[in-house]
């Protein structure tokens, strides 16, 4: 820490957790009243200070040196101060002068080993499934034509905040930076998309044709598949106003459930589109700016009694007889039947029935089938919207998606047409475990190469090499272990083959082979190995 970091040493509030012996030294010795020693200049007189926190005891303050004038510092008692310390820690911990570093502590306690409460580690074996269930979703991008594109997970918040009422807007991690800025972890990769458009601007050919693997962070209550981290796989289509659109990610989506050996009998999508329910609202002539909020309101139909559903339709200014009719209309569950209430005029029933007609060219009817009751929780969604589900009801969404044609002139931006979906990787790894369809992924390497003796580990290193600039994968045994815990490991990492560098072998130029599915054993020129 440089002379002029700034460093938060104690906070008023923490006066509390003081011991009486110790709460009153860092004060005393700078003159200040405990209840108001805050964030306290240290003037260059003062060369170190480490403030230590004992979970069980309090704070400590050790070592705390300070020169023979420092009782001449005066403090006003309100006022935040920043102490500057001399030390070379903390170097970088933002700017100096403006806001204050968090304080070097030395915990004492053991700590809590778990992650924070709904994120995850992903040690090894979790790390093989997330990888392969990534490798998946990048193999049907690349199957579909679409680029990766990726966006800081740090987002400035106003990019999320929006006015409908959406539970995701509750549920954000945002804070203020250092800088002051309101920043928030991102819960969606949608708006970042848009930014990133609107960015391009003119410079980008349409139809972009992105897709985007990254983690979402939403304070959500924790149930089965929702987590307050979780990874999601986005494909966004930009530039294009046709269905064909929806049709070709809906598409992308049942492409990737039968890789996974997902059928349409484990899973369905319930489609839908926005311009029934607009539809339905310029019928009794209400407002579009309410459209938006009346969706938020809809889409918490399965979460909260109708009773409530009702009545915050009505406290948002819609009324009974449109109420009515509106939730009539949300019961439908057939095109047929929605074309004989609202008409073949209009553009709902035109588009779901395009849709549908492109499910069957495409060779996906049977996964999908109309629900007017499905609207999507985002207040941006403006056409077709998705949601796949399991057939036995157990999880909670899926994947959701749909057309969002104006939430680039939210931003400022000039409105491009756009749809897509996200599709977390939670929900999907319940399901493939209920269905027994989890693959079986041990690690797995190709060789494993070991001396027999101490002196022989540099020939060994040296055939590791070999095999690797061959492309072959070698886990080499680094210290000197017995043959016994060669084998033991060779199984555990499921190695293919034993490479054994021994003393007579090497002097001829040779190494020692075990199949270890066969047992086969054969020696073989170092130069002759594959
Ligand atoms: P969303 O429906 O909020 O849509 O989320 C999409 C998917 O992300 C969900 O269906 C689910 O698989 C997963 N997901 C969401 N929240 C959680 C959670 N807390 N824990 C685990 N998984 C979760 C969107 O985010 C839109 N931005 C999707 C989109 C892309 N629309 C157009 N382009």
């Amino acid at each position: 820490m440089t002379a002029n970091t700034s460093f938060l040493v104690l906070h008023p509030r923490l006066n509390l957790y003081l011991k009486p012996s110790t709460s009153v030294l860092l004060p005393s010795l700078l003159n200040l009243p405990i209840k108001h020693f805050s964030q306290t200049p240290i003037p260059s007189h003062l060369s170190s200070s480490l403030v230590a926190i004992n979970r069980n005891h309090g704070f400590r303050i050790p070592r705390f040196s300070i020169s023979q004038n420092h009782r001449n510092l005066h403090s006003s008692p309100c006022s935040a101060q920043s102490i500057s310390l001399n030390s070379s820690e903390n170097v970088g911990g933002g700017r100096s002068g403006t806001l204050s570093s968090p304080p070097v502590v030395e915990v004492s306690d053991k700590i809590d080993v778990n992650p924070p409460k709904g994120t995850r580690d992903f040690p090894p074996e979790e790390m093989r499934l997330r990888s392969w269930l990534f490798h998946n979703f990048r193999e049907v991008s690349r199957l579909f034509g679409f680029e990766e594109v990726d966006y800081p997970v740090l987002e400035s918040e106003a990019l999320f905040i929006r006015k409908a009422g959406e539970e995701i807007r509750d549920q954000l991690y945002s804070f203020e930076d250092r800088g002051n800025r309101r920043v928030a972890l991102r819960p969606e990769l949608t708006p970042s998309l848009a930014r990133l458009v609107i960015q391009k601007g003119k410079s980008v050919s349409l139809p972009l044709k992105w897709f985007a693997i990254g983690q979402c962070w939403r304070y959500e209550r924790m149930t089965r598949g929702r987590r307050r981290e979780h990874y999601q796989w986005n494909m966004d289509i930009i530039g294009v106003p046709e269905v064909t659109a929806e049709a070709e990610l809906i598409s992308s989506i049942v492409t990737f459930f039968k890789r996974l050996g997902i059928t349409a009998s484990d899973v369905g999508f319930k489609v839908s589109s926005r311009k029934v329910l607009q539809e339905v609202l310029r019928c009794y002539s209400i407002p579009e700016n309410l459209f938006g909020k009346v969706c938020i309101i809809i889409d918490k139909m399965e979460k909260i009694p109708m009773d409530e559903i009702k009545r915050e339709l009505k406290s948002s200014g819609i009324t009974e007889e449109a109420i009515e009719d509106l939730l009539q209309v949300l019961a439908v569950k057939s095109l047929d039947r929605l074309e004989e209430i609202l008409g073949a005029a209009g553009d709902a029933v035109a588009e779901l029935k395009q849709l549908f007609s492109l499910a069957e060219k495409f060779g996906y009817s049977e996964w999908i089938q109309f629900d007017a009751s499905v609207v999507r929780g985002l207040a941006y969604y403006t056409g077709i919207v998705f949601e796949g589900f399991d057939r036995e009801g157990k999880l909670r969404a899926i994947c959701g998606g749909g057309r969002y044609d104006r939430l680039l002139s939210t931003f400022g931006g000039d409105d491009i047409p756009a749809c897509g979906f996200g599709f977390g990787d939670a929900v999907i790894v319940e399901l493939l475990k209920d269905k027994g369809l989890l693959p079986d992924l041990s690690p797995q390497v190709e060789n494993i190469v070991c001396s027999l003796d101490q002196e022989l580990q540099g020939a060994a290193a040296t055939v590791a090499t070999i095999l690797r600039q061959k492309g072959q994968s070698v886990d080499l045994v680094l210290e000197n272990k017995p043959l016994k815990w060669v084998f033991k490991r060779a199984a555990r990492i499921n190695a293919g083959r034993l490479i054994l560098v021994g003393n007579s072998e090497w002097q001829r130029g040779m190494v020692g082979v075990k199949i270890l599915s066969t047992n086969e054993q054969y020696e073989i020129k170092l130069d002759e190995l594959e």
